[in-house]
């Protein structure tokens, strides 16, 4: 059984990914994860985020990398975004994610492509989407739930920024994919959109 789950940034879909895998039984990949590791590494080389070869060069990226603390930043989702356009970092990415979704038992992913190129042929897939304004509330609590001061309306162009050039881009533009059930969680707790989640898949199955 594979899930996709897609949506943008700080819409809850790495929240509801995690809590359909616990309930299903199911591993959990986060494919986001995989962009910024690419993007991280790039920096740290000194390459150019926006040039293809040098952003591909970088995909080759050390695991220990995925472990970093500077991996879940919005700097480093930034980055990620810029790598992510080009379409030999994309290339160099599937064989692992689609490896992943058909492993014996199946598996849930989250990312923004994942119903659309990772794995269309997916048993149930959701599109998980919320107001800019909301997303960057939830990341400014967040931010400040880690000691780190946050300004809501540079986090609301920093994602409205992303939102832009991942639904613009020319490969696997963020869209909500055939088949997906569309969630909006702006005025859901956890909780409830969790509950609705399970229950949109389960109608899907
Ligand atoms: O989901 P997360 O914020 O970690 O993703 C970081 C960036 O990686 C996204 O803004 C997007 O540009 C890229 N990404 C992608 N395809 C995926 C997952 C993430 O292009 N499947």
């Amino acid at each position: 059984m594979i899930i996709a789950v897609d949506g943008p940034a700080a819409s809850g879909k790495g929240t509801i990914a995690k809590a359909l895998a616990r309930h299903y039984g199911l591993p959990h990949l986060d494919t986001g994860l995989l962009y910024r590791a690419v993007g991280l590494s790039v920096a740290r080389t000194g390459g150019d985020p926006d040039e293809e070869k040098s952003a591909l060069a970088a995909c080759y990226f050390d695991d220990t990398l995925l472990d970093d603390p500077d991996l879940r930043t919005e700097a480093t989702g930034a980055l990620a975004s810029r790598v992510s356009v080009h379409g030999a970092v994309r290339a160099a990415l599937v064989q692992r994610q689609r490896d992943f979704a058909n492993q014996d038992g199946g598996a849930v992913l989250d990312g923004r492509d994942i119903g659309t190129v990772i794995a269309p042929d997916a048993d149930a897939k959701l599109f998980i989407t919320a107001s800019a304004r909301e997303r960057a509330r939830r990341r400014a609590l967040e931010m400040e739930s880690r000691g780190v001061a946050a300004d809501i309306e540079s986090i609301v162009a920093e994602i409205e920024a992303r939102d832009a050039r991942d639904m613009g881009r020319a490969n696997a533009p963020l869209v909500q994919a055939d088949g997906a059930d569309l969630l909006d969680t702006s005025d859901l707790a956890i909780d409830a959109a969790v509950q609705r989640a399970i229950a949109l898949v389960d109608a899907q199955l």
